[in-house]
């Protein structure tokens, strides 16, 4: 099982006052150093949090692998070509959600012909490619048949419910890996995952990587906040001795 990191959320932060801080190529760095296997940045068509530059850099200095997130759609399917990270994670993309809403849709002609042309432009780049579907055989077996490495299960639906209906989207997960893996893909997973929801998931034996980030963003602002603020409590405090 490997652990990506996903550090779009450090940027949001920076995003927020347009500033250099805090740096998402350096939280990629502590990420490692904490144990991640790899590093994930969705890098959205409208910039709302990770900028060209963090990728370029963090391909230059990340010293695991780099998991590209980005839309078939949008021109960063250019950059992606250009760039050559380890992996690519093809994701549905829409302007006004907060984030990524759902699996891709896979149910038309149409839409398998036109991931099947960004599947094979970064195939064409030597890139491995993961497609973020919902956990749904029809899904799994388009997948299969766009000939791509890897699947990334949604887990959002999971992470949603609670009780009985939580069990359900779980064994809709564990049949969705097992088929992922009996069609010849490898099944990563993501989005939504917790401290309190990851334990069932990550056990799921056909599941070998998972994509976490608000959660671990989240707790490391709690968990930080304490020594920050003593920090800067004590220059304040120096001030006037
Ligand atoms: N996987 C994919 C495809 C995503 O789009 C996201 C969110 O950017 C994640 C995983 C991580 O989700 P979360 O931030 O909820 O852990």
């Amino acid at each position: 099982m490997r652990l990506y990191v996903n550090i779009d959320h450090v940027a949001t932060v920076r995003q927020a006052r347009r500033t250099d801080e805090p740096d998402p190529v350096r939280a990629a760095v502590l990420a490692e150093l904490g144990g991640a296997d790899g590093i994930t940045v969705h890098l959205r068509e409208d910039r709302r949090h990770v900028q060209d530059r963090d990728v370029r850099l963090l391909l230059e200095t990340a010293r695991t692998g780099i998991n590209l997130e980005l839309a078939a759609a949008s021109e960063v399917l250019a950059l992606a070509v250009e760039w050559r990270p380890m992996q690519a994670t093809l994701v549905p993309e829409k302007r006004e959600e907060v984030t990524t809403e759902g699996g891709l849709a896979l149910g038309t002609p149409d839409a398998r012909r036109h991931l099947g042309e960004a599947v094979e432009r970064l195939r064409g780049a030597g890139i491995r490619t993961s497609l973020f579907i919902d956990p749904d055989p029809d899904a799994l077996r388009a997948s299969a048949d766009l000939g791509v490495e890897a699947v990334e299960l949604h887990t959002g639906e999971y992470a949603n419910t609670r009780g009985a209906e939580r069990h359900e989207q779980l064994g809709r997960l564990r049949r969705a890996a097992a088929l992922g893996h009996t069609l010849g893909m490898a099944v990563h997973a993501g989005h939504g995952l917790t401290y309190e929801n990851v334990t069932l998931v990550a056990a799921v034996p056909e599941i070998e990587e998972l994509n976490i980030g608000h959660s671990i963003v989240s707790r490391a602002v709690l968990v930080g906040l304490e020594r920050a603020t003593r920090e800067m409590a004590e220059i304040v405090r120096r001030a006037r001795a």
